[in-house]
C-alpha cells in the first residue's frame, strides 16, 4: 500500500527533521528532499502537501537557495516556515527585507492570529521567533493572518491557492499549540486522512519484505542496539527461520548483556541466533594497547573477521539485515540540504567485500518510531529504551590497556548506576549515562584499612543526537547513593567522580 505522503523541502535549516517527525506524529507519511530536486520528481511523488523548512540565507540575495515559481502551480498546499515563508513570499513578488535592530525578534513572543483555517481552535497567542529578516509586504493573492508586535507579517495565506506561510516555528516545543496548527494544515488544507500508523507500517513492511527475500536466507549482525533488535525481529516476522542472526560477544559488554541477547532472541523470538564468545580473542588482540584509535581499529577489524568466519560457515546467504534508520539516509546526502557524507558510526563492522543484498527495513523511519515498532513487536522495553552503545564497547570505557580485570569493575560499576538511575526514574530522561574506569588508582580508607584502588568516572548527558550535549544535573542524593554503592560493592573501585564536561569541547565518551 501506498502511503499519503507530505514532503518537508529543505532549505537548510536546523528543524528540517524534527518537522518531518511532527508530521510523522500527526500519521502522515513524510519525506526530507533538498530544495533543488527537480520539480518533476516532487510531482511524480504525488503529495498531499509541501512544506518549505526555515534556513539561514536571506531571500532577497542572489546565490540564496530557492524555488521554482512552477512548485505553486501544481495545486498541491504548501506551507512555508520561517525562511519557507520568506522564500515562498520573495519568489511570489512580496517584499523580503533585513529587519532592523528592533525588528528581529528572538524566543518567545506573543502572536495575535487572525481568522484562518490554519489556526482553528488556537486558544493561546505565544510563538517561538527566530528572525533577522521580515517580509514587508505580502505578494499578490495574499493576506495576513497574524501579526506580533515587532513583525506585521507574521503569518500568511493565498486561501484560493492553498499557500500558506509562518514567520514563527510551530514544531518547536516552544510554541504552544504548534502542533495543532501543524495538524490543522494537514487534515484541514491537504486534507490527509492519517494512514501513517505502526499497524500499517508491520503490516506492509512484513508484505514488503516477503516479497523481495522469497525463500532465499538472509544474515543479521545482532548487537542486541534498539536497532539491530528491531530490524531483525521485523525481518523474522516476515520470512521466520531463513533468517540467522550472528551476535559477536567480543567480551566488552555490559554485565547480563549477552545473557540478555539470547535470551530475548532465542528464548522469546524463538529465532536462529548464534552467538560467538570470544572475550579472549579480543582481549589478547588488546593486550598492551592503549592508545583509543588504535583500539578501535583492533575491536572493529576483528569483528569483521569472526562475522566473516561465521557467515562462511553458514554457506551461501542472499541477504544482509542493516538496521540503518531514516536520520542516516539523509546525513548520507540522500534526503534534506544539510547533506554531508558522512560514514556512519554503528554500521561499521559489516564487511564490505562479501557479496549479500542489503536489507534495510528501518530506512524510512525515526529513532522514535523505532521504538514504537519496537514495543509492537513485543521487544521489551529495557531493550528499547536503552542508551547509545558503542561498538567498541568498554574497550574504550576501560581508559588504557583494556585487561579482563578491569572490565569487571567497570561492569559492576556501570550495573549499579544504571540501576540507581532507574530506581530514581532518571534513565528515561538522560540521553546517554555510563562508568568509565580511568587508568588511575588512588588512596582510600575502608574500616582502618588504607585502600588502593581505581577510580570510577561517571557521565550522563542530555543530547537530542550526540553531535552536541550537555551534562546532566543530577541530583546530589542521586549521586551520593551511587557513589556509596560503587565504593561499597565493587571490589577493586574506591573513589567516583562526576563528569561536568559538556560537549563540545570535550567528547561523551573519554576516549
Ligand atoms: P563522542 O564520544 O564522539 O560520542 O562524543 C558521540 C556518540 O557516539 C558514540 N560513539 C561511538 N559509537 N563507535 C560507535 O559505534 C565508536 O567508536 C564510537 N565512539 C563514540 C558515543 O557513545 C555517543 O553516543
Amino acid at each position: 500500500m501506498k502511503h499519503e505522503l507530505v514532503l518537508v523541502i529543505d532549505f537548510g535549516g536546523q528543524y528540517n527533521q524534527l518537522i518531518a517527525r511532527r508530521v510523522r506524529e500527526n500519521n502522515v507519511y513524510c519525506e526530507i528532499l533538498p530544495y533543488s530536486t527537480d520539480i518533476e520528481v516532487i510531482k511524480a511523488k504525488n503529495p498531499k502537501g509541501i512544506i518549505f523548512t526555515g534556513g539561514p540565507n536571506s531571500a532577497y540575495l542572489p546565490d540564496s537557495p530557492s524555488i521554482s515559481k512552477e512548485i505553486f502551480e501544481i495545486g498541491v498546499p504548501i506551507l512555508g516556515i520561517c525562511y519557507g515563508h520568506q522564500i515562498m513570499s520573495h519568489v511570489l513578488g512580496g517584499v523580503v527585507r533585513k529587519g532592523n535592530t528592533a525588528e528581529k525578534e528572538y524566543g518567545k513572543t506573543s502572536i495575535t492570529y487572525h481568522e484562518s483555517k490554519l489556526f482553528e481552535g488556537i486558544s493561546t497567542n505565544t510563538v517561538w521567533m527566530s528572525h533577522t529578516d521580515l517580509v514587508d509586504a505580502v505578494a499578490p493573492g495574499f493576506e495576513v493572518i497574524a501579526h506580533t508586535a515587532d513583525c506585521p507579517v507574521a503569518a500568511i495565506e493565498n486561501k484560493e491557492k492553498n499557500l500558506y506561510g509562518v514567520q514563527f516555528h510551530p514544531e518547536v516545543e516552544h510554541c504552544l499549540e504548534g502542533d495543532k496548527i501543524l495538524r490543522n494544515f494537514l487534515y484541514n488544507i491537504c486534507n490527509v486522512s492519517g494512514d501513517w500508523t505502526t499497524d500499517s507500517f508491520i503490516n506492509d513492511k512484513i508484505k514488503q519484505l516477503k516479497e523481495t527475500i522469497g525463500d532465499k536466507k538472509v544474515l543479521c549482525a545482532l548487537s542486541g542496539g534498539v536497532d539491530s533488535s528491531v530490524a531483525a525481529v521485523l525481518v523474522h516476522k516476515a520470512i521466520g527461520d531463513n533468517l540467522t542472526c550472528v551476535f559477536v560477544d567480543h567480551g566488552l559488554l555490559r554485565k547480563n548483556e549477552g545473557n540478555d541477547v539470547e535470551r530475548i532472541f532465542r528464548d522469546k523470538f524463538d529465532m536462529n541466533l548464534i552467538r560467538v564468545n570470544c572475550e579472549d580473542r579480543f582481549l589478547g588482540k588488546l593486550k598492551g594497547v592503549t592508545e583509543p584509535e588504535a583500539k578501535r581499529k583492533i575491536i572493529g577489524e576483528e569483528f569483521i573477521r569472526v562475522f566473516e568466519e561465521e557467515s562462511n560457515k553458514l554457506g551461501k546467504m542472499d541477504f544482509l539485515v542493516q538496521g540503518t534508520i531514516y536520520p542516516d539516509v539523509v546525513e548520507s546526502g540522500h534526503g534534506g540540504e544539510s547533506a554531508t557524507i558522512k560514514s556512519h558510526h554503528n554500521v561499521g563492522g559489516i564487511p564490505e567485500d562479501i557479496e549479500f543484498q542489503i536489507v534495510e527495513p528501518l530506512r524510512e523511519l525515526f529513532k522514535d518510531e523505532v521504538r514504537k515498532i519496537g514495543l509492537e513487536l513485543g521487544i521489551e522495553e529495557g531493550l528499547i529504551f536503552r542508551h547509545p552503545f558503542p561498538g567498541p564497547g568498554l574497550g574504550i570505557r576501560v581508559i588504557g590497556e583494556v585487561t579482563k580485570e578491569r572490565c569487571d569493575i567497570l561492569r559492576e560499576a556501570d550495573a549499579i548506576y544504571m540501576e540507581e538511575l532507574k530506581k530514581a526514574g532518571l534513565y528515561k530522561k538522560i540521553w546517554q549515562a555510563f562508568a568509565t574506569l580511568p587508568d588511575v588508582k588512588t588512596v582510600g580508607v575502608m574500616g582502618d584499612e588504607r585502600t588502593y584502588a581505581y577510580l570510577v568516572g561517571l557521565r550522563a548527558v542530555t543530547s537530542s543526537d550526540g553531535m552536541t550535549s550537555d551534562w546532566y544535573k543530577m541530583p546530589y542524593d542521586v549521586l551520593e547513593k551511587i557513589s556509596n554503592r560503587i565504593v561499597n560493592e565493587v571490589d577493586g573501585a574506591n573513589r567516583v567522580v562526576y563528569d561536568i564536561t559538556s560537549k563540545p569541547p570535550g567528547t561523551i565518551e573519554w576516549e
